[in-house]
């Protein structure tokens, strides 16, 4: 019978991959918590309504990605694609409106149908951050610091690219604009950015089809359109970025593909500008409201961890362990085992006939030590300790393993 393969598009994480996964998490979560960022977890699957109207519904995401299914009550149902909605439900659905400002960490798989490739994936995973009931810029600019130095942590170069969307009366005079541009250039637009400027034509910004690119080049830009509030604004995210010591640039071509977003947006790119974008988010006004709630704005970002996984070359080795290799399982390994273990070290116990096939599957599981338990040392209560990176190996009484303090 043939093998089942996985989802196109979806990933096993093997105990490597896993491993640096939970690594990259961890320092995520841990750095989180020090800027007052709690960890909250929300379904993975959605109605369908969480997403379609907030994120857009001439978004890809909505339009083409979301993966959808009718459960057997008829409730539409959605996979989520990404978590500042969920969040943003959690918090309205939980009725804590109250406790403000409500700062969230989180971490999951996301599902978007989109064309699989190297770090493109269906099921995804993202770890973000949502801050909501905060307004300031400022707030924003420390937000975004906790991106950078989150990928500074994980020992991750990416480049702070930042742009302003306006508020909405900045973006009506700025659609106005754009509409009567492109209107103007209709005979030479592709096919799918005239049927953005019907819908939404500030995503024609974003279109990657080759013939829309000298027009986007020669369109006009939102900034002369800012309202002078929305110009203040932005003018004090960008003295606050500068006082936190973080270098950017403004690009104000960056639009985002989701439709939540008023004034920042903002993207960390590898400097190479290969591999996609890592880490992405910004400052939202109206997505509260959109979904039932109080007026408050809100901010945020999210990343891949596939992306930040394949980015990160030197995070997440594997931990060290210790190898107790003995020829039939006994008791006398199972006690080294034990004691080692107490003292926190990471353990496992291999037994077989063939020392030299025992000491291979040690290192192989990251093993930096072997203690090995042959008939001799049985017989005579120790243990022969064999250091697998520089081959050296002493031989000391069993009961010593108590205070075992080698580093691995
Ligand atoms: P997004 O730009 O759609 O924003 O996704 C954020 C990040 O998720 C991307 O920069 C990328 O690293 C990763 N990502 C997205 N799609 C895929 C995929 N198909 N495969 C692998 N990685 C992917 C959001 O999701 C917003 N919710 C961010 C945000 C939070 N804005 C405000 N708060």
């Amino acid at each position: 019978m043939a093998i089942f393969q996985p989802v196109r598009g979806m990933h096993d994480f093997l105990p490597k991959e896993a491993y640096r996964f939970s690594c990259l998490i961890e320092q995520g979560r841990t750095l989180a918590r020090h800027y007052g960022f709690h960890e909250i977890q929300t379904p993975i699957l959605e109605k369908a309504e969480v997403f379609s109207r907030p994120l857009g519904e001439s978004s890809d995401v909505v339009g083409k990605e979301m993966y959808l299914l009718t459960d057997r009550g008829g409730e539409i149902l959605a996979l989520r694609p990404e978590g500042t909605a969920s969040v943003v439900r959690a918090f309205l659905s939980n009725g804590l409106t109250d406790t403000l400002p409500f700062k969230e960490f989180y971490t999951g798989p996301m599902f978007r149908y989109e064309r699989p490739q190297k770090g493109r994936y269906r099921q995804f995973h993202q770890i973000g951050i949502e801050n909501l009931g905060e307004s300031s810029p400022w707030s924003d600019a420390e937000s975004i610091f906790l991106a950078q130095q989150y990928l500074k942590s994980i020992q991750i170069e990416a480049f702070l690219e930042i742009n302003t969307l306006g508020d909405a009366a900045s973006r009506a005079a700025y659609k106005e604009a754009l509409v009567a541009y492109f209107k103007e250039k209709r005979t030479t637009l592709s096919a799918l950015s005239l049927k953005r400027l019907e819908q939404n034509p500030l995503r024609i910004l974003d279109s990657k089809e080759p013939e829309d690119q000298d027009i986007i080049q020669q369109a006009p830009t939102l900034e002369a359109f800012l309202t002078s509030e929305a110009r203040t604004f932005f003018e004090t995210l960008c003295t606050g970025l500068k006082t936190l010591g973080i270098a950017y640039r403004q690009n104000p071509r960056l639009v985002r593909g989701l439709d939540y977003y008023t004034h920042t947006v903002f993207e960390f790119v590898p400097p190479s500008g290969e591999g996609g974008t890592l880490l992405a988010g910004g400052h939202y006004d109206h997505l509260v409201e959109l979904m039932g709630g109080p007026k408050m704005s809100g901010f945020g970002w999210a990343a891949g961890l596939e992306r930040l996984s394949l980015a990160a070359c030197p995070m997440g080795a594997m931990e060290r362990s210790i190898a107790v290799i003995t020829v039939n399982f006994n008791s006398e390994a199972y006690t080294c085992a034990r004691l080692l273990r107490d003292q926190g070290y990471i353990v496992e116990v291999f037994s077989g006939k063939d020392f030299g096939k025992l000491l291979k599957k040690a290192d192989r599981n990251q093993a930096r030590y072997a203690v090995i338990l042959g008939e001799e040392e049985i017989n005579t209560a120790t243990v022969s300790i064999k250091d697998l990176d520089n081959r050296i190996q002493e031989r000391v009484p069993l009961a010593s393993l108590k205070e075992f303090s080698k580093p691995l």
